[in-house]
Formats: structure tokens, sequence, C-alpha cells
């Protein structure tokens, strides 16, 4: 695992399964960490220890679909740590279940802001301090399910493409900045919320949250100065 220790780590949805296992993971290599999501006690809920470590820790509330909070969070950041080395993106989430001609727009659209605006827009709020200090990294979470669409999930899958798609765009716009921006496709994850949802199913294909971490934070670490663009597959055995 890389040292992060001289390293700033924006996890955003870091009350969710997948986020506080990110937030967990950076915090283990010595990350100071500011910690986003809608409702703040959710982060005091799933990592007690982390969000009452003042030294290391900020929690911040911030409703990533909304500019200005999105904003707010990144000026609150650099007050508070002066830097932010990695933005590790976890905020997204699931609707399906219906065909297209029996989906309300409403959930298109929901999909759409949910799994891409979000990213579009924490990206936009990041990127101007990473170029000042020449350096960065950006990582998005996506899904298996963008790489193509299924019966059923149009807007799901077309949200998570568009999410890929903007990765690749601000790759192109960032290669010669030292900033990387990259995305992880996992399969099934392992989370409560799935195995209620699904209690037939056979857990141990699915991927662990702490295994995606891990990836995430390779991708935020130097060791991967050369991955630009990417949208790495993490399934598990599934
Ligand atoms: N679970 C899976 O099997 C799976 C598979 C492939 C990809 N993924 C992706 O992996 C990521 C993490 O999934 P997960 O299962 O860990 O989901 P999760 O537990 O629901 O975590 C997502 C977190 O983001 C927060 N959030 C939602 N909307 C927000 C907003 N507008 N502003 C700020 N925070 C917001 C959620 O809080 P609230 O409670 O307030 O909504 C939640 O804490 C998502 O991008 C998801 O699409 C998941």
């Amino acid at each position: 695992m890389a040292d992060f220790s001289d390293r700033v780590v924006l996890v955003t949805g870091a009350g969710g399964s997948l986020g506080s296992a990110v937030a967990r993971t950076f915090y283990a290599g010595g990350a100071r960490l500011v910690l986003a999501e809608r409702s703040p006690e959710k982060i005091a809920a799933a990592l007690p220890e982390i969000a009452q470590d003042a030294d290391r820790a900020l929690v911040q509330a911030a409703d990533l679909t909304d500019p200005a909070s999105v904003v707010a969070l990144v000026q609150v950041a650099l007050e508070r740590f002066g830097q932010i080395d990695a933005l590790a993106n976890t905020v997204g989430g699931y609707r399906a279940g219906t065909p297209v001609h029996e989906t309300p727009v409403e959930q298109w659209e929901f999909m759409l802001s949910l799994n891409a605006r979000t990213a579009f827009l924490v990206s936009q709020a990041v990127i101007p301090p990473m170029l000042e200090r020449g350096s960065g990294h950006i990582v998005h979470v996506a899904a298996r399910a963008a790489l193509s669409g299924g019966a059923k999930m149009a807007a799901y899958s077309a949200s998570k493409s568009a999410l890929i798609r903007l990765v690749e765009s601000l790759a192109a716009e960032l290669k010669h900045s030292g900033i990387t921006v990259n995305c992880v496709l996992p399969g099934t994850i392992d989370t409560p919320q799935n195995r209620a949802e699904m209690p037939k199913a056979d857990f141990s294909k699915w991927v662990a949250p702490e295994a995606i971490a891990d990836v995430i934070a390779f991708l935020a670490s130097d060791a991967a100065r050369a991955v630009q663009g990417a949208a790495i597959p993490v399934y598990g055995r599934s």
C-alpha cells in the first residue's frame, strides 16, 4: 500500500458501503481525509473512529448534484488542509427493473444526475486547485454495466457510460497537467444492501469493497502516474 501521509484525499459518499471502505484504506495509508456525504451523520455512524480524528479528518455535508454545494465542499477542504491531492468519488446509485417504455422520465434523469452530473461537478471543482499544484489524481466509480446496455437498466447503464466518457475526456484534457483521471468498474459489490436484496446469491463471487478500495488507492498513488483515462474492471469472481 502506498504511503499517503503527505496526501489529502477527498472521499465522496464516504458513509456508503464502498465509500467507507475507501476512507478506511486511505486512512490506514496515513492520508488526511475530507469525507463528504449528503448526511454527515452517516459518516459518523460508518466511520466513528476516523470521523472523530479531527487532526486527520474533516466531515463535510455536501450534495454532489448541487453546484454551489460542491464548490463549497472544495473550498472548505482547501481552507482546512490547503490542498487536495486525490479525489475518490464513490457517489452513485442504482435504479432499474423496467423496460424503457415503462420507465418514468424522472428515473432516467435521476440516474444521469446521481451517476454523471455528480462526477462532472466534483471534477470541475477539484481540477483548478490541482492544476495550480501541477498534480492530482481523480478516481470515479462507474460500473460493469456501463460497458453495454442490458434489459431493464437503460438509465443506469447510460448514466455510468456517460461517466466513462467524462473520464476519457478529462484524461485527454489533463494528460499534460500532472493530473490523472481514471475510473473503476465494479461488478456486484458485496454490500449489506445487496445481500438483503439478493439473499440467495453466492456472495463469495461478489467483489469486496476493500478490494475495490485497494484499486482506487493504487490509482490515487504516484505508482499509477502513467495510467490515464482507464476504466478498470473490478468484478471479483463474478
Ligand atoms: N453496490 C453495487 O453492487 C455497485 C455495483 C457497481 C457500481 N457501484 C457503484 O459504486 C458506488 C458505491 O456504491 P455503494 O453500493 O457503496 O452505494 P452506497 O452505499 O449507496 O453509497 C453511496 C453514497 O453516496 C451518497 N450519496 C448519494 N447521493 C448523493 C449526493 N447527491 N451527494 C452526496 N452524497 C450522495 C449516499 O448517501 P444517501 O444515503 O444520502 O443516498 C451513499 O452514502 C456507486 O457509484 C455505485 O453506483 C455499486
